[in-house]
């Protein structure tokens, strides 16, 4: 087995009394999306903090590409990249000038300097855009140039601190294809999220946090399958009724040639969700932290500095 890209064992973080991170472990390995999911202050931003240099945990131990955060900064630095972390898009300049400008201050060599910005606008969909200044820009066009920014220096490893949050459901399934096209071109991809469903599109593994310590982790359909079956749902006027399958459909077959048409309203095969998982994990509907999410959503990715 190779060695994770991401390895993170035992971390702690603590403000004053409040524990935020207490003793984290999370691997990663080289390809993989995994997605960091928990409800607001689950240590999500601590964590994606810590491991690209910009924050100090007190104790455990974290490595990037094999390089440790604490004694090897610059080393990490140059293998991660964090979404946010150059927030410092400039709004009245356009996307492609504030590209351009980003790459003139980063170590690529001379020919990608000059040809990268245009290809990443093309990938990201910003093409038409580009020529326009960023203030123009809807949310998901200035997350979409966020993105690129962060993708200019190749980063082997991209971190996405809630990439999507306070997006509409368009702006969020383009962006999807965005983080979709960088993960085929074989950039790992750690992402931190509250939205089950995202982490469901996104991710192969899925680490669910909270206060600070791992709770459960899977594959999205071994998180479901811990649920509990899959089930039919059938309404009639006498009320609603579950029954248990295997999803097969034999066995779904089965089920509605047992009930009688004259008297079911409607019918449904209804599959756990990541929704289903939360509350099973942590006895919280994830609804709740996910609508808190929306309402204090922010225009631009979350600071990092
Ligand atoms: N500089 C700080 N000083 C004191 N408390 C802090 C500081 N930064 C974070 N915290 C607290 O640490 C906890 C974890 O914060 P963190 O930002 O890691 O959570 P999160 O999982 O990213 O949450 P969200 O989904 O809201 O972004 C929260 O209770 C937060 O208030
Ligand atoms: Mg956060």
């Amino acid at each position: 087995m190779t060695e994770p890209i991401i390895a993170v064992r035992g971390l702690r973080k603590s403000y004053g009394d409040l524990t935020v991170l207490d003793g984290l472990d999370l691997d990663v390995e080289r390809g993989q999306v995994v997605a960091l999911l928990g409800p607001n202050g689950a240590g999500k931003t601590t964590t994606v903090r810590i491991l690209a240099t910009l924050l100090a945990a007190d104790g455990g131990t974290a490595t990037v590409a094999g390089h440790d955060v604490r004694t090897d900064p610059g080393a990490v630095r140059a293998a991660i990249s964090l979404t946010g972390q150059y927030a410092a898009v400039d709004d009245l300049l356009t996307g492609e000038e504030n590209l351009r400008l980003m790459a003139r201050l980063s170590h690529l060599p001379a020919d990608e300097r000059r040809t990268r910005p245009a290809r990443l606008l093309e990938l990201f969909g910003l093409t038409d855009a580009a020529r326009r200044p960023v203030k123009t820009y809807s949310g998901g066009m200035r997350r979409r140039l966020d993105l690129a920014a962060s993708l200019l220096s190749r980063p082997q490893v991209l971190v996405l601190d809630e990439p999507t949050t306070g997006l509409d459901p368009r702006s969020r399934g383009d962006l999807w294809d965005v983080i979709r096209a960088v993960v085929a071109a074989g950039t790992t991809v750690l992402l931190t999220t509250q939205y089950l469903e995202e982490a469901d599109q996104l991710a192969d593994r899925v680490v669910v946090i909270d206060h600070g310590r791992v709770i459960a982790q899977g594959t999205p359909a071994q998180l479901k399958a811990g649920v509990g079956a899959a089930y039919v749902e059938v309404v009639t006027a006498a009320g609603t009724e579950r029954i248990e399958t295997d999803g097969s459909l034999d066995d779904v077959a089965r089920i509605l040639s047992g009930l009688d048409a004259r008297e079911v309203e409607s019918w449904q095969v209804r599959t756990p969700t990541l929704d289903d998982v939360f509350l099973t994990l942590t006895g919280r509907p994830a609804d709740e932290t996910a609508d808190r999410a929306a309402d204090d959503a922010t225009p631009v990715l979350q600071e990092t500095r």
